[in-house]
């Protein structure tokens, strides 16, 4: 049975709809309350399972793929976990390019889902699990290769608009309806900033007044306009001090705010402790970000954010002792 208490033909059909919480112990000291998207319970433990079912969805209805075509991505983990789910479901292939630098228990999660996972090392210095731009472009040099070879479908999550149209279609609209439209604010922590746009773009068409914060690691806030002296932080899935994203329309933008690793990383375990919400670095970020707007801009408003992913993908780090 799935949340909404119906029979599922698969696990494809559970992906979305995820319940809405309020951290009431996060906020009590502060005025304002934040409401966090629990995204981790979908299929794939991550926010990602409903891009992967969206770009797929819109290759076939283009007519760019069919079932037994072989489909290549670029991840740092959850976006290929939702695509080996999908692909599985659909009878496509798999095939998931990423960074030695993400942690373990992604790797070995898509090739549990019948995933062919191809490990490419990060730069001389790196550091493992602090994952760079440099490391990233490797990553994609990789996988323009593999896309030649085997004449396969890039899923590009920095490029197609599947992206984009999950959290607009869906996230974001979800929200809308949990909250009875009763927001004041969104923040969200950026990768390819698709959840960010989808979100905020579907918010502000329910309502314009409705202020939305991108959040970045402290020392990578390259869409701020700040220099990137620290690239190798910790909060994996995004800030990848990348200039340019296309998924980030004008106008969606009120505000930036800055987490620190310690910050992300204090809050992921406040959040696990105090709220019974198990996740990741970025999920901390982003109720990290939410307490410094009720503590400043926003004060006694109501904030939504994002829970991007499980903390037990993270079992293998320090997040958790
Ligand atoms: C754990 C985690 N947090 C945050 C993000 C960023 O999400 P988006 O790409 O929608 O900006 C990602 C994206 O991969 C992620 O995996």
């Amino acid at each position: 049975m799935s949340r909404s208490g119906k029979l599922l033909p698969s696990a494809v059909e559970a992906i979305g709809n995820t319940p809405l919480v309020e951290l009431g112990r996060l906020a009590a000291d502060v005025e304002g309350r934040i409401l966090a998207k629990l995204e981790y319970l979908n299929p794939g433990s991550s926010k990602k399972d409903r891009i992967a079912l969206q770009m797929i969805q819109d290759a076939e209805a283009q007519g760019l793929i069919k079932p037994g075509d072989t489909v290549v991505e670029l991840t740092s983990g959850n976006t290929g976990t939702g695509l080996a789910i999908v692909c599985s479901v659909k009878g496509y292939r798999f095939v998931a390019v990423m960074s030695r630098g993400n942690s373990t228990e992604r790797a070995r999660m898509m090739r549990a889902l019948g995933a062919e996972v191809v490990l490419v090392d990060q730069l001389p210095e790196s550091v493992p699990g602090q994952v760079s731009g440099g490391d990233l472009a490797l990553v994609d040099q990789e996988t323009q290769r593999i896309v030649r070879e085997r004449g396969a479908f890039r899923a590009d999550q920095f490029e197609l608009e599947g992206n984009f149209r999950a959290h607009y279609l869906h996230t974001g609209p979800e929200i809308l309806r949990q909250t009875g439209g009763e927001i004041d604010a969104f923040c969200d922590f950026a990768g390819s900033g698709g959840t960010f746009a989808g979100c905020a773009t579907a918010f502000k068409e329910h309502n314009a007044q409705i202020q939305c914060y991108l959040v970045e690691p402290q020392g990578a806030a390259i869409l701020a306009g700040q220099a990137v002296t620290y690239p190798n932080h910790r909060i994996q899935g995004g800030g990848y001090s990348m200039p340019h994203l296309k998924m980030l329309r004008p106008g969606l933008i009120n505000g930036y705010l800055q987490v620190s690793d310690q910050e992300a990383i204090d809050m992921a375990r406040r959040l696990a402790r105090q709220e019974g919400v198990f996740a990741g670095f970025s999920s901390g970020a982003n109720v990290a970000a939410a307490r410094q707007l009720l503590l400043g801009p926003c004060r006694g408003a109501t904030i939504v954010t994002v829970m991007c992913d499980s903390g037990l993908k993270y079992l293998s780090t320090d997040l958790w002792a």
